[in-house]
């Protein structure tokens, strides 16, 4: 099939869907690819890398026209009204791969759907062991889990390792991990490298044994939770985080540091760092709040911004990805790759995959309705 590679269109989006290296796992299958010029040269990858690896180039409006199955990162930027043009040229026989935001902004893929493509949203990707080699949400927040240490200590007063010195002993800072899933567990191996003393929380007991293993401490609140599904928690009571706020307040004063990652997908950001709980951590510690997106795991959290409250700096990053963007867009090309090479034959077409689980429950939309059916609760609970 003849796939096409889009240049990324919103702001700040510096990652590319397909790399040059890996474009020969698509040849095997006998596809092409047709990339729209400079789609990689914000993240490292010239044109010329693609044409030595095979690919054609051409301007946006030859992807759009030629391609069957059309490849993005940010597929919801499709559906924004400043593309207007690119949306007029989704014909309804394309295939469209993408981060499509399809239950924070059903709306996007609702009108994405009305070009009776196939619409198929990566976020939608169950969680199990054949669908993780095209997980781009984990491989995404693994990235992120990492640069929010890095972030944190560019920013926090004092080094993170004990040092001993002529001078005198340096403690090590202290790391509290909010929330172990992908990025935490990536956050708190991380501040671990750096010689940090980290401790990790999450709801989900199966946790604790991963927070030791990557070489943190579990803080147990022993607080039972919901149980969780498919690999994500569920959404607890107001009563189960208020007490749980109330356990954490005492960890959340003693750190240097504090990465919050927790989620429930679908839901807004639990609150787990009232105002109250940051008003009492020492002048000069550091709250990168990775939720902010989705609300903040911090009452304070300002989405996409740096704020220093009452000495405390509290940034609440988005799309920190885009700063890794080589490495990002690397991981991300392998995922979607994967993906495609799932979706078609050996011959390079269109597998019959109605019984595959993968492709069901990531196709958001085709022939011109919503096939999902967490897009269509999303959208009646908007
Ligand atoms: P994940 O689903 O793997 O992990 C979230 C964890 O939060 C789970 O282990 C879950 O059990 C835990 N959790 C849920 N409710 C909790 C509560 N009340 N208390 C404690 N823990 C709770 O998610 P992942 O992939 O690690 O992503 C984490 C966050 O990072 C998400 O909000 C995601 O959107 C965000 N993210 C932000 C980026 C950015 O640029 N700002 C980039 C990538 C991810």
């Amino acid at each position: 099939m003849l796939i096409g590679l889009l240049k990324e269109t919103l702001p700040g989006e510096r990652r590319v869907a397909l790399v040059p290296a890996q474009l020969a796992l698509l040849a095997k299958q006998r596809h092409e690819v047709l990339v729209e010029r400079d789609a990689g040269a914000a993240a490292g990858y010239p044109d010329a890398d693609y044409l030595a690896a095979g690919a054609r180039i051409g301007e946006r409006s030859e992807v759009f026209a030629g391609a069957e199955i059309l490849v993005t990162v940010r597929g919801s930027a499709l559906a924004e009204a400043a593309a207007a043009a690119d949306f007029a040229q989704i014909r309804a026989t394309q295939i469209l791969i993408g981060l499509c935001e399809p239950l924070a902004h059903p709306a996007g893929v609702q009108r994405l759907a009305t070009t009776g493509a196939t619409v198929f949203a990566l976020e939608l990707l169950p969680r199990t062991s054949r669908a993780q080699a095209m997980d781009v949400l984990s491989s995404m927040a693994n990235l992120a889990g990492y640069k929010a240490v890095l972030m944190a200590a560019n920013q926090v007063p004092r080094i993170l390792p004990m040092m001993t010195t002529a001078a005198g002993t340096l403690t090590a800072a202290k790391v509290l991990v909010l929330g172990a899933g992908v990025a935490g567990l990536q956050a708190v191996a991380t501040a671990k490298r750096l010689g940090a003393a980290v401790d990790g929380y999450d709801i989900r007991p199966e946790v604790a044994e991963q927070i030791r293993s990557v070489g943190g401490k579990f803080v147990d609140l022993g607080l039972t939770a919901e149980a969780d599904t498919g690999g994500y928690a569920k959404a607890q009571t107001a009563e189960f985080i208020a007490r749980q706020q109330e356990a954490l307040a005492q960890f959340v004063r003693a750190a240097d540091i504090v990465i919050t990652t927790a989620q429930v997908p679908g839901r807004r950001a639990p609150v787990l760092i009232t105002a109250a709980m940051q008003k009492g951590m020492r002048p000069g510690s550091v709250v990168v709040d990775l939720a902010a997106e989705s609300g903040g795991n911090c009452e304070l959290t300002q989405c996409g911004k740096t704020a220093l409250v009452d000495g405390v700096t509290m940034m609440g990053p988005v799309n920190l990805i885009s700063e890794l963007a080589l490495h990002a867009s690397q991981l991300y090309s392998r995922n979607i790759i994967n993906f495609i090479l799932n979706l078609t034959t050996r011959e390079g077409a269109l597998a019959d995959k109605e019984n595959d689980d993968i492709v069901r429950e990531t196709r958001a939309a085709h022939g011109g309705e919503i096939s999902s059916e967490r897009v269509r609760q999303a959208l009646g609970s908007t």
